[in-house]
């Protein structure tokens, strides 16, 4: 991530409102567009779970330092004037709007069902809207939910990529954060641009920031924002549906969510969705192309029988996690590197890689003592995959999965 530092003392003032009105507009803006940089970065889909948990503790820091500045700095009117502002919300709108990105349904594992749902609810009605007519109607919204780490974030973005059509993506964390009380417009004016595309998708991550069930202790701003969204999400499924008239192309507009809470989201926005789609933990045969699609570019020495044991050895693990594993496997034999003392040359004689000291080819040498383009680290292999199951535990309880079973047996999954 490009670098931006951060003046660590006006912000310390900052927290103990002992700062001048511009100097607390500045750090303001400064934590702004470093909050919309994380932003860009959690859209990464390869971006390990380690570092996405990172960033979103610093992104939510962030967001209470703005939260609890809001008020002080709206009573100091050193805010941008009314067309300045709107100017920052058309920028920030053209923020969340995503090219297509490199992940496909194919790089997916399991899911089968899910792919063809969406497909179907999205793709179909995007690419050919003819199709859809009459009684034939495309749905308009979906919820995906799932215990943390099973790839929601990851399929709504494969599905951009698949549909290719403008894709507008935020996360609710950026809505109370970032964007200076200025959320409910900046919904507003989103489904409005959104609208006025013949084809358009809206993915709202993380949603159950905002749409948690009422509750006397709601934040007047969360109450806003929600109602505006669920405003919003009303006449935009009418839009969809309303019958066009014969010389009017036919639009498509579409919503997708995503949360691993379901439970805490208002039941009055769960009904909104016309399908509710439950995103499980991978099963055997998932978490068997899990390991085939993460380690598709690794240099290893692991056959097909191997991966059977990798797949009973991770048993209740989430993507995420097998992910994890896999990135901290793949360190293994670089680690190794730094301490070895016996090397041998390589078939071609281009480059150099570790090797056991009864090796009857092994030369001595250290790390240092070769130069760096002939180093070569050697191929991972199962044992280097064990011992990183073996320090990485599963995340998800089964407490927790028995939870979305519940929730899934009691909500149906049909809106
Ligand atoms: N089915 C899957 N196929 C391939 N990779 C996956 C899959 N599920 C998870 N992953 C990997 O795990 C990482 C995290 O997945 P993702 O962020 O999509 O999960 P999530 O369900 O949105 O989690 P959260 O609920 O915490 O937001 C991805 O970057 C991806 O590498
Ligand atoms: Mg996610």
């Amino acid at each position: 991530m490009e670098k931006l530092v951060l003046d660590i003392e006006s912000i310390s003032r900052l927290a103990t409102r002992q700062t001048s009105v511009k100097e607390f507009a500045t750090v303001l803006e400064q934590l702004d567009v470093y909050s919309g940089k994380i932003r860009e970065k959690l859209k990464e889909p390869n971006l390990p779970q380690l570092h996405r948990d990172s960033l979103r503790e610093i992104q939510k820091c962030i967001s209470q330092i703005i939260k609890e500045n809001q008020q002080t700095s709206k009573q100091e009117d050193n805010l941008p004037q009314s067309q300045e502002k709107e100017e920052q919300r058309e920028r920030a709108i053209g923020q969340t709007i995503i090219k297509a990105g490199e992940v496909r349904f194919q790089d997916i594992a399991g899911l089968d069902v899910v792919k063809s749902l969406l497909h179907e609810a999205v793709i179909l009605p995007v690419q050919y809207p003819h199709l859809f007519t009459g009684k034939v109607k495309p749905w308009k919204s979906i919820l995906l939910y799932g215990p943390p780490g099973t790839g929601k974030s990851t399929i709504a973005h494969a599905v951009s990529t698949e549909a290719n059509c403008t894709f507008y993506s935020l996360s609710s964390s950026d809505l109370l954060s970032s964007w200076f009380g200025e959320s409910e417009k900046l919904i507003k004016e989103l489904f409005s641009q959104a609208r006025s595309n013949p084809r358009a998708i809206i993915f709202i991550d993380e949603i159950d920031s905002i749409c948690r069930k009422r509750s006397s202790k709601e934040e007047e701003t969360t109450r806003r924002i929600k109602n505006e969204l669920l405003k919003q999400m009303d006449g935009f499924s009418r839009t969809s549906t309303s019958a066009s008239p014969s010389d009017e192309p036919k639009k498509h507009l579409f919503v997708l969510c995503a949360t691993n809470c379901p439970w805490e989201l208002d039941t009055a926005f769960l009904r909104r969705f016309s399908k509710r789609i439950y995103i499980p933990l991978p099963d055997a045969n998932s978490r068997k192309q899990l390991f085939r699609i993460h380690l598709k570019d690794v240099e290893m020495s692991i056959d097909d029988s191997d991966y059977d044991q990798l797949v009973d050895k991770t048993d209740g693990y989430s993507g995420s996690d097998i992910s994890n594993c896999i990135s901290e496997a793949v360190m293994e034999p670089i680690r190794e590197l730094r301490d070895c003392s016996t090397w041998k040359w390589n078939d071609s004689k281009m480059s150099l890689s570790p090797t056991i000291k009864s090796d009857a080819s092994a030369i001595s040498l250290r790390l240092e003592n070769i130069p760096r383009e002939k180093v070569q680290p050697r191929k991972l292999n199962t044992k280097d995959l064990f011992h990183s199951i073996s320090l990485n535990k599963k995340t998800v309880s089964q407490e927790e999965t028995v939870r979305f079973q519940q929730f899934t047996e009691d909500f149906g999954q049909n809106g």
